[in-house]
């Protein structure tokens, strides 16, 4: 059966000729309706009546969310572009089409790319192509030579509700690394309304991760915008805030956040994400699958990210909150593998030695080793909120600094000062 195809190039010189061709010859595709813009596209996609949608770079008002949509409504994505158009090819990309072609290819290889993309394989089914992924599909390269993929290392700081510490964490691994050596980038990514500029004294009118969204989701987010969003706090550690008003959580499309890891990957060696507790798929429960999602944001952090850290609070509370939300993980997103971090270790709400308890009881019932203990040290931590300062600048000798410091080195892959190290 004939590929049922949606075309959406309306205004570019070779539209007629490129149309009436695909129809015209035996490629094994119809076109079902010629959409003269974005508005007309979605609505077609609506109608379930086209398995994949054929357009072109300069289509108004095309956006990061219009590629999600079309995905979510089934619709796969093929762009074309003018021979030669490397920054168009480019953002067509970031918005999330994966198969990218020049204009002149020949409708055969135009009907090829479009059955391809239905069909799905490398770079397809997602809301934001990774570059790294994508297909160098005629003569077009997957990624163009000046921006080569990101090496930088995502560490996404993510565990159970009930405030275990994540945002401590978070900012202590990247104020730590970045004074270890490592360009670091911290960003706020909770949905549920973020605080880090607050912990670190930052003005929380600055644009942040909302406007670097906002930039990926029209695809025009690039290395240095995403250096103009961010706090310079010290030369090698940057911020991007979070969301200044928790309502403002539909900002943070799913694809939008892929397209700032992305970047940040360029941008810095480490970035680390504070992210929300909650797991939930909301999709699941809307009929509307194009709805926005509140928890994708997360999710998709979770996915992208090298390494997620599960912060687990130290009390029995908190350890079996932690161990649902593992298994809701596992559950949600089975490759992830997460390393525990206990934070907040003393005496008192475990008998006997909590370390040692602590440690076998997720061994008993996650089969998990507990990667890192953090000590709870409240004077340290009051200290450092009550400044907006980080550890290292108000409690510099403190237990808890020296934890996150050991953390911190061993996720940037750096070593820890010789003192340090025969300290502990
Ligand atoms: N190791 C620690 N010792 C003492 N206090 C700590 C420690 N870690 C975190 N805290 C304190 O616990 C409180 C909650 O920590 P934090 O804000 O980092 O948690 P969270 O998991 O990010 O919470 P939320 O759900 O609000 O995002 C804060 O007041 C923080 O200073
Ligand atoms: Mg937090």
């Amino acid at each position: 059966m004939a590929l049922h195809v949606f075309t959406a190039v309306t205004g570019a010189a070779w539209e007629s000729e490129l149309v009436g061709a695909l129809d015209r010859d035996d490629h094994g595709v119809t076109v079902v309706r010629r959409c003269v813009d974005v508005a007309e596209l979605l609505a077609a996609a609506a109608t379930g009546t086209g398995q994949a949608a054929l357009l072109s770079a300069e289509l108004r008002r095309l956006d990061g969310a219009t590629v999600a949509r079309l995905t979510a409504a089934g619709v796969a994505v093929v762009g074309l572009v003018e021979p030669g158009d490397d920054p168009a090819a480019q953002r067509l990309r970031q918005l999330g089409v994966a198969r990218v072609l020049p204009a002149d290819s020949s409708p055969g290889q135009i009907a090829g790319a479009l059955r391809d993309a239905v069909a799905g394989g490398p770079g397809g089914g997602r809301d934001l192509a990774d570059p790294r992924t994508a297909l160098p599909v005629l003569g077009l390269p997957a990624e163009p030579a000046e921006r080569p993929a990101g090496r930088g290392r995502v560490v996404a700081v993510w565990g159970p509700t009930g405030a275990p510490g994540r945002t401590t964490v978070a900012v202590g691994v990247a104020d730590e690394a970045a004074r270890l050596g490592t360009s670091t980038l911290l960003v706020d990514a909770d949905v549920y309304g973020g605080v880090v500029a607050q912990v670190l004294g930052l003005l929380d009118e600055s644009p942040g991760i909302a406007a670097a969204a906002r930039q990926a989701g029209a695809g025009t987010l690039d290395v240095p915008a995403l250096a103009r969003l961010a706090w310079s706090v010290h030369p090698r550690l940057r911020v991007l805030t979070g969301l200044a008003r928790a309502d403002r959580w539909p900002e943070l499309r799913p694809g939008a956040v892929s397209g700032v890891l992305a970047e940040a990957r360029r941008l810095a060696a480490l970035t680390v994400l504070d992210c929300s507790f909650n797991l939930e798929d909301d999709e699941e429960l809307s009929f509307d699958t194009a709805a926005p999602r509140r928890n994708g944001a997360t999710l998709t952090a979770l996915e992208a990210a090298d390494v997620v850290l599960c912060v687990s609070g130290a009390d029995p509370v908190a350890l079996q909150r932690t161990v649902r939300a593992l298994a809701e993980l596992r559950e949600v997103l089975p490759t992830v593998e997460p390393l525990v971090v206990v934070n907040q270790l003393r005496r008192g709400p475990v008998p006997g030695d909590p370390r040692q308890e602590i440690a076998s009881a997720f061994e008993r019932f996650t089969g998990q080793q507990v990667r890192a203990f953090l000590p709870a040290d409240r004077r340290a931590t009051d200290t450092a909120l009550a400044a907006g300062r980080t550890l290292a600048e108000v409690a510099p000798g403190s237990v808890l600094r020296t934890a996150l410091r050991a953390l911190a080195a061993e996720l940037a892959d750096v070593p820890e000062p010789a003192h340090r190290r025969r300290r502990r």
